[in-house]
């Protein structure tokens, strides 16, 4: 019924909607338009009121609520269906939950405020509300195992293109899904996997985006940064998450219909590291040498200075 109402509202384009046409269209009572309409307002919607003109629409909240995400979406799939949670512990946990319930590819998790966010390498990642991106989706590839990095790395990309697109910030990747601005991160993906043997039953990509963080605590400040702060003016978070839906859906389809090969060239035009000296910090120790590039499977290729060049599979890697 909600949906019904913004919908009416929306359609009416700031016009004046009275409290009598609502009630008639969707067969309720004014006293349920008006519950209805005050809910909206504790969401962020605001709305005019004037005796016997009736309601109008003022301005719709920066929340990605599954009705504004939705919303002119150009996806067949990804976004399709969105699980909105104003707070949650971390949308991966929730992904998981519903993939195991059999959720369809495409479902989105996303929330305002997480507290018990993952990162990478069993790190924390922050998501205060009000002001990042904070989602999960579900991808169900026939793949080989071996082949799910460049899922990865693929993600790297719709993000790096959306923010290129919605901000003119020249946002690049860091091997291997690290997005940063001027030399800080802006976004962390971690990929998460559920499979048996070789076959993939389903993966989980989280993205976390610092949008709109207005500042950062001083150590953290060195080494991030959010979209507001580099563009001095803040961001709309819906238009981002759209914006990346499509451009994910996109790359997704050429992935499973061409390969990895364009996406790997794309991944590379946007890449910071490459041809760059790094140093890079495994488990097993440090290392340095030249970044020459990825492989097939997403592996950083790296010239170490006695010439071998060496795979690296999984680390943190700054710039030499
Ligand atoms: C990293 O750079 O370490 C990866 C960070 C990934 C954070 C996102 S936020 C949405 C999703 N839910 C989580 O708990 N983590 C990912």
């Amino acid at each position: 019924m909600k949906k019904e109402i913004l919908k009416m509202f929306k359609e009416a384009n700031g016009e004046f909607v009275s409290g009598e046409n609502l009630s008639q269209a969707l067969n309720c009572s004014r006293t349920a338009i008006w519950k209805h309409i005050e809910e909206l307002r504790e969401e962020g919607y605001e709305f005019e009121a004037v005796r016997r003109s009736g309601y109008r629409l003022l301005s719709i909240p920066d929340v990605p609520y599954p009705a504004e995400v939705k919303e002119g979406l150009q996806t067949t799939s990804l976004g399709q269906e969105v699980h909105f949670f104003p707070t949650i512990d971390s949308t991966q946990h929730k992904a998981h939950g519903l993939a195991k319930e059999g959720a369809k590819e495409g479902t989105v998790v996303i929330a305002d405020e997480q507290v018990g966010g993952k990162g990478r390498l069993g790190r924390v990642w922050h998501s205060p509300p009000g002001t990042g991106i904070a989602l999960s989706i579900l991808l169900r590839p026939q793949l080989e195992l071996h082949r799910c990095p460049q899922l990865t790395l693929l993600a790297a990309v719709a993000i790096v293109e959306a923010i290129q697109e919605e901000t003119n910030l020249p946002a690049q990747i860091k091997w291997p899904n690290d997005v940063l601005l001027n030399g800080k991160k802006i976004c962390g993906i971690l990929t998460e996997l559920n499979a048996e043997s070789d076959r993939i039953n389903y993966l989980i990509i989280g993205i976390g985006i610092n949008v709109n963080t207005p500042s950062f605590p001083e150590e953290i400040g060195q080494i991030a940064t959010s979209l507001m702060l580099e563009k001095q003016a803040p961001i709309r978070r819906v238009k981002l998450v759209q914006n990346f839906l499509e451009k994910l859906e996109r790359l997704y389809q050429l992935y499973l219909t061409e390969g990895f090969a364009p996406i790997k060239r794309r991944w590379e035009s946007h890449a910071i590291s490459i041809g760059k000296r790094v140093i890079i910090r495994q488990i097993s120790g440090m290392m340095t040498g030249l970044a020459l590039g990825i492989d097939d499977d997403g592996v950083l290729l790296v010239q170490k200075d006695d010439g071998n060049i060496e795979k690296v599979y999984s680390a943190d890697i700054e710039l030499g």
